[in-house]
């Protein structure tokens, strides 16, 4: 039976970049034998544009009977003045919860083609391929109690850092099977030396080790793990913490790149079924424009078929062919650098169409 695909463009540069990715699944079906049938719906401003809701009951029905969701991206100044809960960063978060999405997959890599856009020396990062897994749904960020109140006469603010050990096994083992898939090696991030739940994490992720004698387990604490990303990011192979130091590891690693309009990621259930966006957001100022780069949003293509529809053959030749424009010279603006040749949207879409 073919999978089912919802796509959900969302606002600014995001018709513009899944109109690419949507023609690359186009030409995995006719030539490749992909399975899939599309759908679109609305998510994020669009949607409250057309129904004052970002996460409207129709996307919440398509999304529930969809294996994967490709999301472009969500947001613009326009909503800004929105009340909290029509704003379109809550479509995100409500379908993210709404799927169970817990787990985040955040590849940092660097082409050797565009090493030079990195702020750190090209040395360092030429080649540098981890995968950061983030858990997405627990943490301190859904803690109870939280809140801010008065106490002796002051306002006081507070959150829970809370997880159960079923969270961490879960999160932890989807590390593990990453990791068997690519360089074999684990490093679990916590703060065990101040914090209980994190001594927990350290304790379960042993735990989960024992089953898989194929892989190797380290563990790091937070604050050396962002010292090491800067100081030998090629270190790493899979890293795998909580939700809010995954949240700010991964966005520093995605740094070290240089070209955020490269980045996929993927956010899954227990059962395979995953959201894939870019790591970018819906840049309203280059919007319309024709410029933004499409490669996150079809390398996210690649990381679908990877872990949602079971066909890794087709994820590889995806970011072969990425690799392919690539080595021709061609860049959109974000990743343009002297003696390349400058394309829109549609031209590189087109290119990576061309070398499939
Ligand atoms: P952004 O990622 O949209 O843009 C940051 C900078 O990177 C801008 O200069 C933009 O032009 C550039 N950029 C981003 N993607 C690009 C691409 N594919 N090609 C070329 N250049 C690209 O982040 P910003 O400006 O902080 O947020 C803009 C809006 O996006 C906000 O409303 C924000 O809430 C939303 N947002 C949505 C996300 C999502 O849907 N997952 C994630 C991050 C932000
Ligand atoms: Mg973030």
């Amino acid at each position: 039976m073919s999978k089912k695909i919802l796509v959900l463009a969302g606002d600014g540069i995001g018709p513009e970049i899944v109109g690419e990715a949507v023609k690359v699944i186009g030409v995995l079906q006719r030539e490749y034998g992909l399975d899939v049938e599309l759908d679109s719906a609305l998510l994020g401003g669009c949607a409250v544009d057309a129904s004052g809701e970002p996460y409207p009951a129709a996307t919440q029905a398509k999304a529930r009977a969809a294996d994967a969701v490709l999301l472009g991206a969500v947001g613009g100044p326009q909503y800004d003045t929105l009340p909290r809960p029509q704003r379109p960063e809550r479509g995100l978060l409500a379908i993210r919860k709404d799927l169970n999405l817990f787990a985040n997959l955040r590849p940092a890599m660097v082409y050797p083609q565009l090493a030079a856009a990195s702020s750190l020396k090209p040395e360092l990062v030429a080649g540098l391929d981890i995968l950061i897994v983030r858990e997405l749904t627990g943490d301190i960020y859904f803690g109870e109690p939280r809140g801010i109140e008065q106490r002796n006469g002051e306002r006081v603010g507070f959150n829970t850092m809370i997880y159960s050990e079923s969270e961490i096994r879960r999160i932890v083992r989807v590390a593990f099977e990453a990791a068997r898939k690519r360089g074999g090696r684990v490093c679990s991030i916590d703060k065990m030396n101040v914090l209980e739940t994190t001594q927990l994490w350290r304790d379960v992720a042993e735990e989960v080790a024992r089953d898989y004698a194929d892989v190797s387990l380290s563990h790091m604490l937070v604050d050396n793990a962002a010292m090491q990303l800067v100081r030998n990011p090629k270190q790493f192979d899979v890293m795998v913490t909580g939700n809010i130091f995954g949240d700010i590891l991964s966005d520093e690693a995605s740094m070290l790149t240089g070209s955020i309009g490269m980045l996929p990621s993927a956010s899954l259930d227990e059962h395979g079924k995953g959201m894939y966006e870019p790591i970018h957001g819906s840049a309203p100022d280059i919007a319309g424009k024709g410029v933004a780069n499409p490669l996150a949003t079809i390398l996210s293509v690649a990381m679908m078929l990877r872990y949602s529809l079971e066909r890794a053959d087709l994820a590889e030749r995806v970011e072969r062919a990425v690799s392919r424009v690539l080595d021709q010279g061609l860049r959109t603006a974000d990743i343009w650098s002297a003696g390349c040749e400058k394309v829109g949207t549609v031209a590189m879409g087109a290119a990576v169409l061309a070398a499939l």
